[in-house]
């Protein structure tokens, strides 16, 4: 079972970004388990000094998330040509860390428009290690307007392209599983002759 951390730079209720994170759930193989992200809003703003001394309990459950995810999934909005603060506040808790060494991620960008924050998102996911690659680029745009997770499956333009990005996705994510899992079955097979 692959694991996917799905994580909404939005915090609006009717966000779109979170309808077409649900969407991708729907579409994903069936190997493939969401844990979505929730604790978006309740991260203290992020600042070294917290950092230094014991990490606050929500940036801990935040990293612990990413930690025990296989990867990442993102979905956010554009605001005044950025990244959400909130988005990139939680970005900011993962720089100490290194739980998303080497994590593939991939980034959904639902409007045509928001080439800024899409921009920004992968160039702070590179400066973080993540794994980021052609794979990482989802662009998948949905019709102005209102959507819910059944108006966006039942889109078929969005939810090819969507399916399409997603399986691009989790074919890397499933590779890089199996490499570690052959790392380790291999660290495990020379260890006993070892000792
Ligand atoms: C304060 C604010 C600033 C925005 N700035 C941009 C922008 O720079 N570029 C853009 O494409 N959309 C911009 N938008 C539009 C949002 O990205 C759009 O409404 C998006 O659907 C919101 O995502 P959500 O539905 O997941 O909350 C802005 C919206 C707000 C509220």
């Amino acid at each position: 079972m692959l694991r996917i951390l799905s994580l909404c730079g939005s915090l609006r209720a009717g966000s779109s970004n979170a309808a077409a994170l649900a969407a991708a759930r729907a579409l994903a193989p069936p190997d493939v388990r969401f844990a979505p992200y929730d604790g978006l809003g309740g991260l203290p703003h992020f600042n070294p000094d917290l950092e230094d001394a014991a990490l606050p309990e929500p940036a801990r459950r935040f990293r612990e998330a990413v930690a025990q995810a296989d990867g990442v999934l993102i979905c956010s909005p554009e605001y005044a040509h950025g990244m959400p603060g909130a988005f990139k506040n939680a970005l900011d808790w993962l720089v100490g860390g290194v739980e998303m060494n080497g994590k593939p991620v991939a980034v959904i960008n639902i409007s045509p428009r928001a080439v800024h924050a899409h921009e920004q998102t992968l160039e702070v996911l590179r400066m973080i290690a993540a794994d980021v690659g052609e794979y990482s680029s989802i662009l998948a745009p949905v019709p102005a307007g209102p959507v819910t997770e059944a108006s966006l499956l039942a889109d078929e333009a969005f939810s090819g392209k969507l399916a399409a990005g997603l399986a691009a996705f989790v074919d890397v994510v499933r590779a890089v599983v199996d490499t570690r899992a052959g790392e380790g079955g291999e660290a495990a097979r020379i260890k006993p002759s070892e000792g």
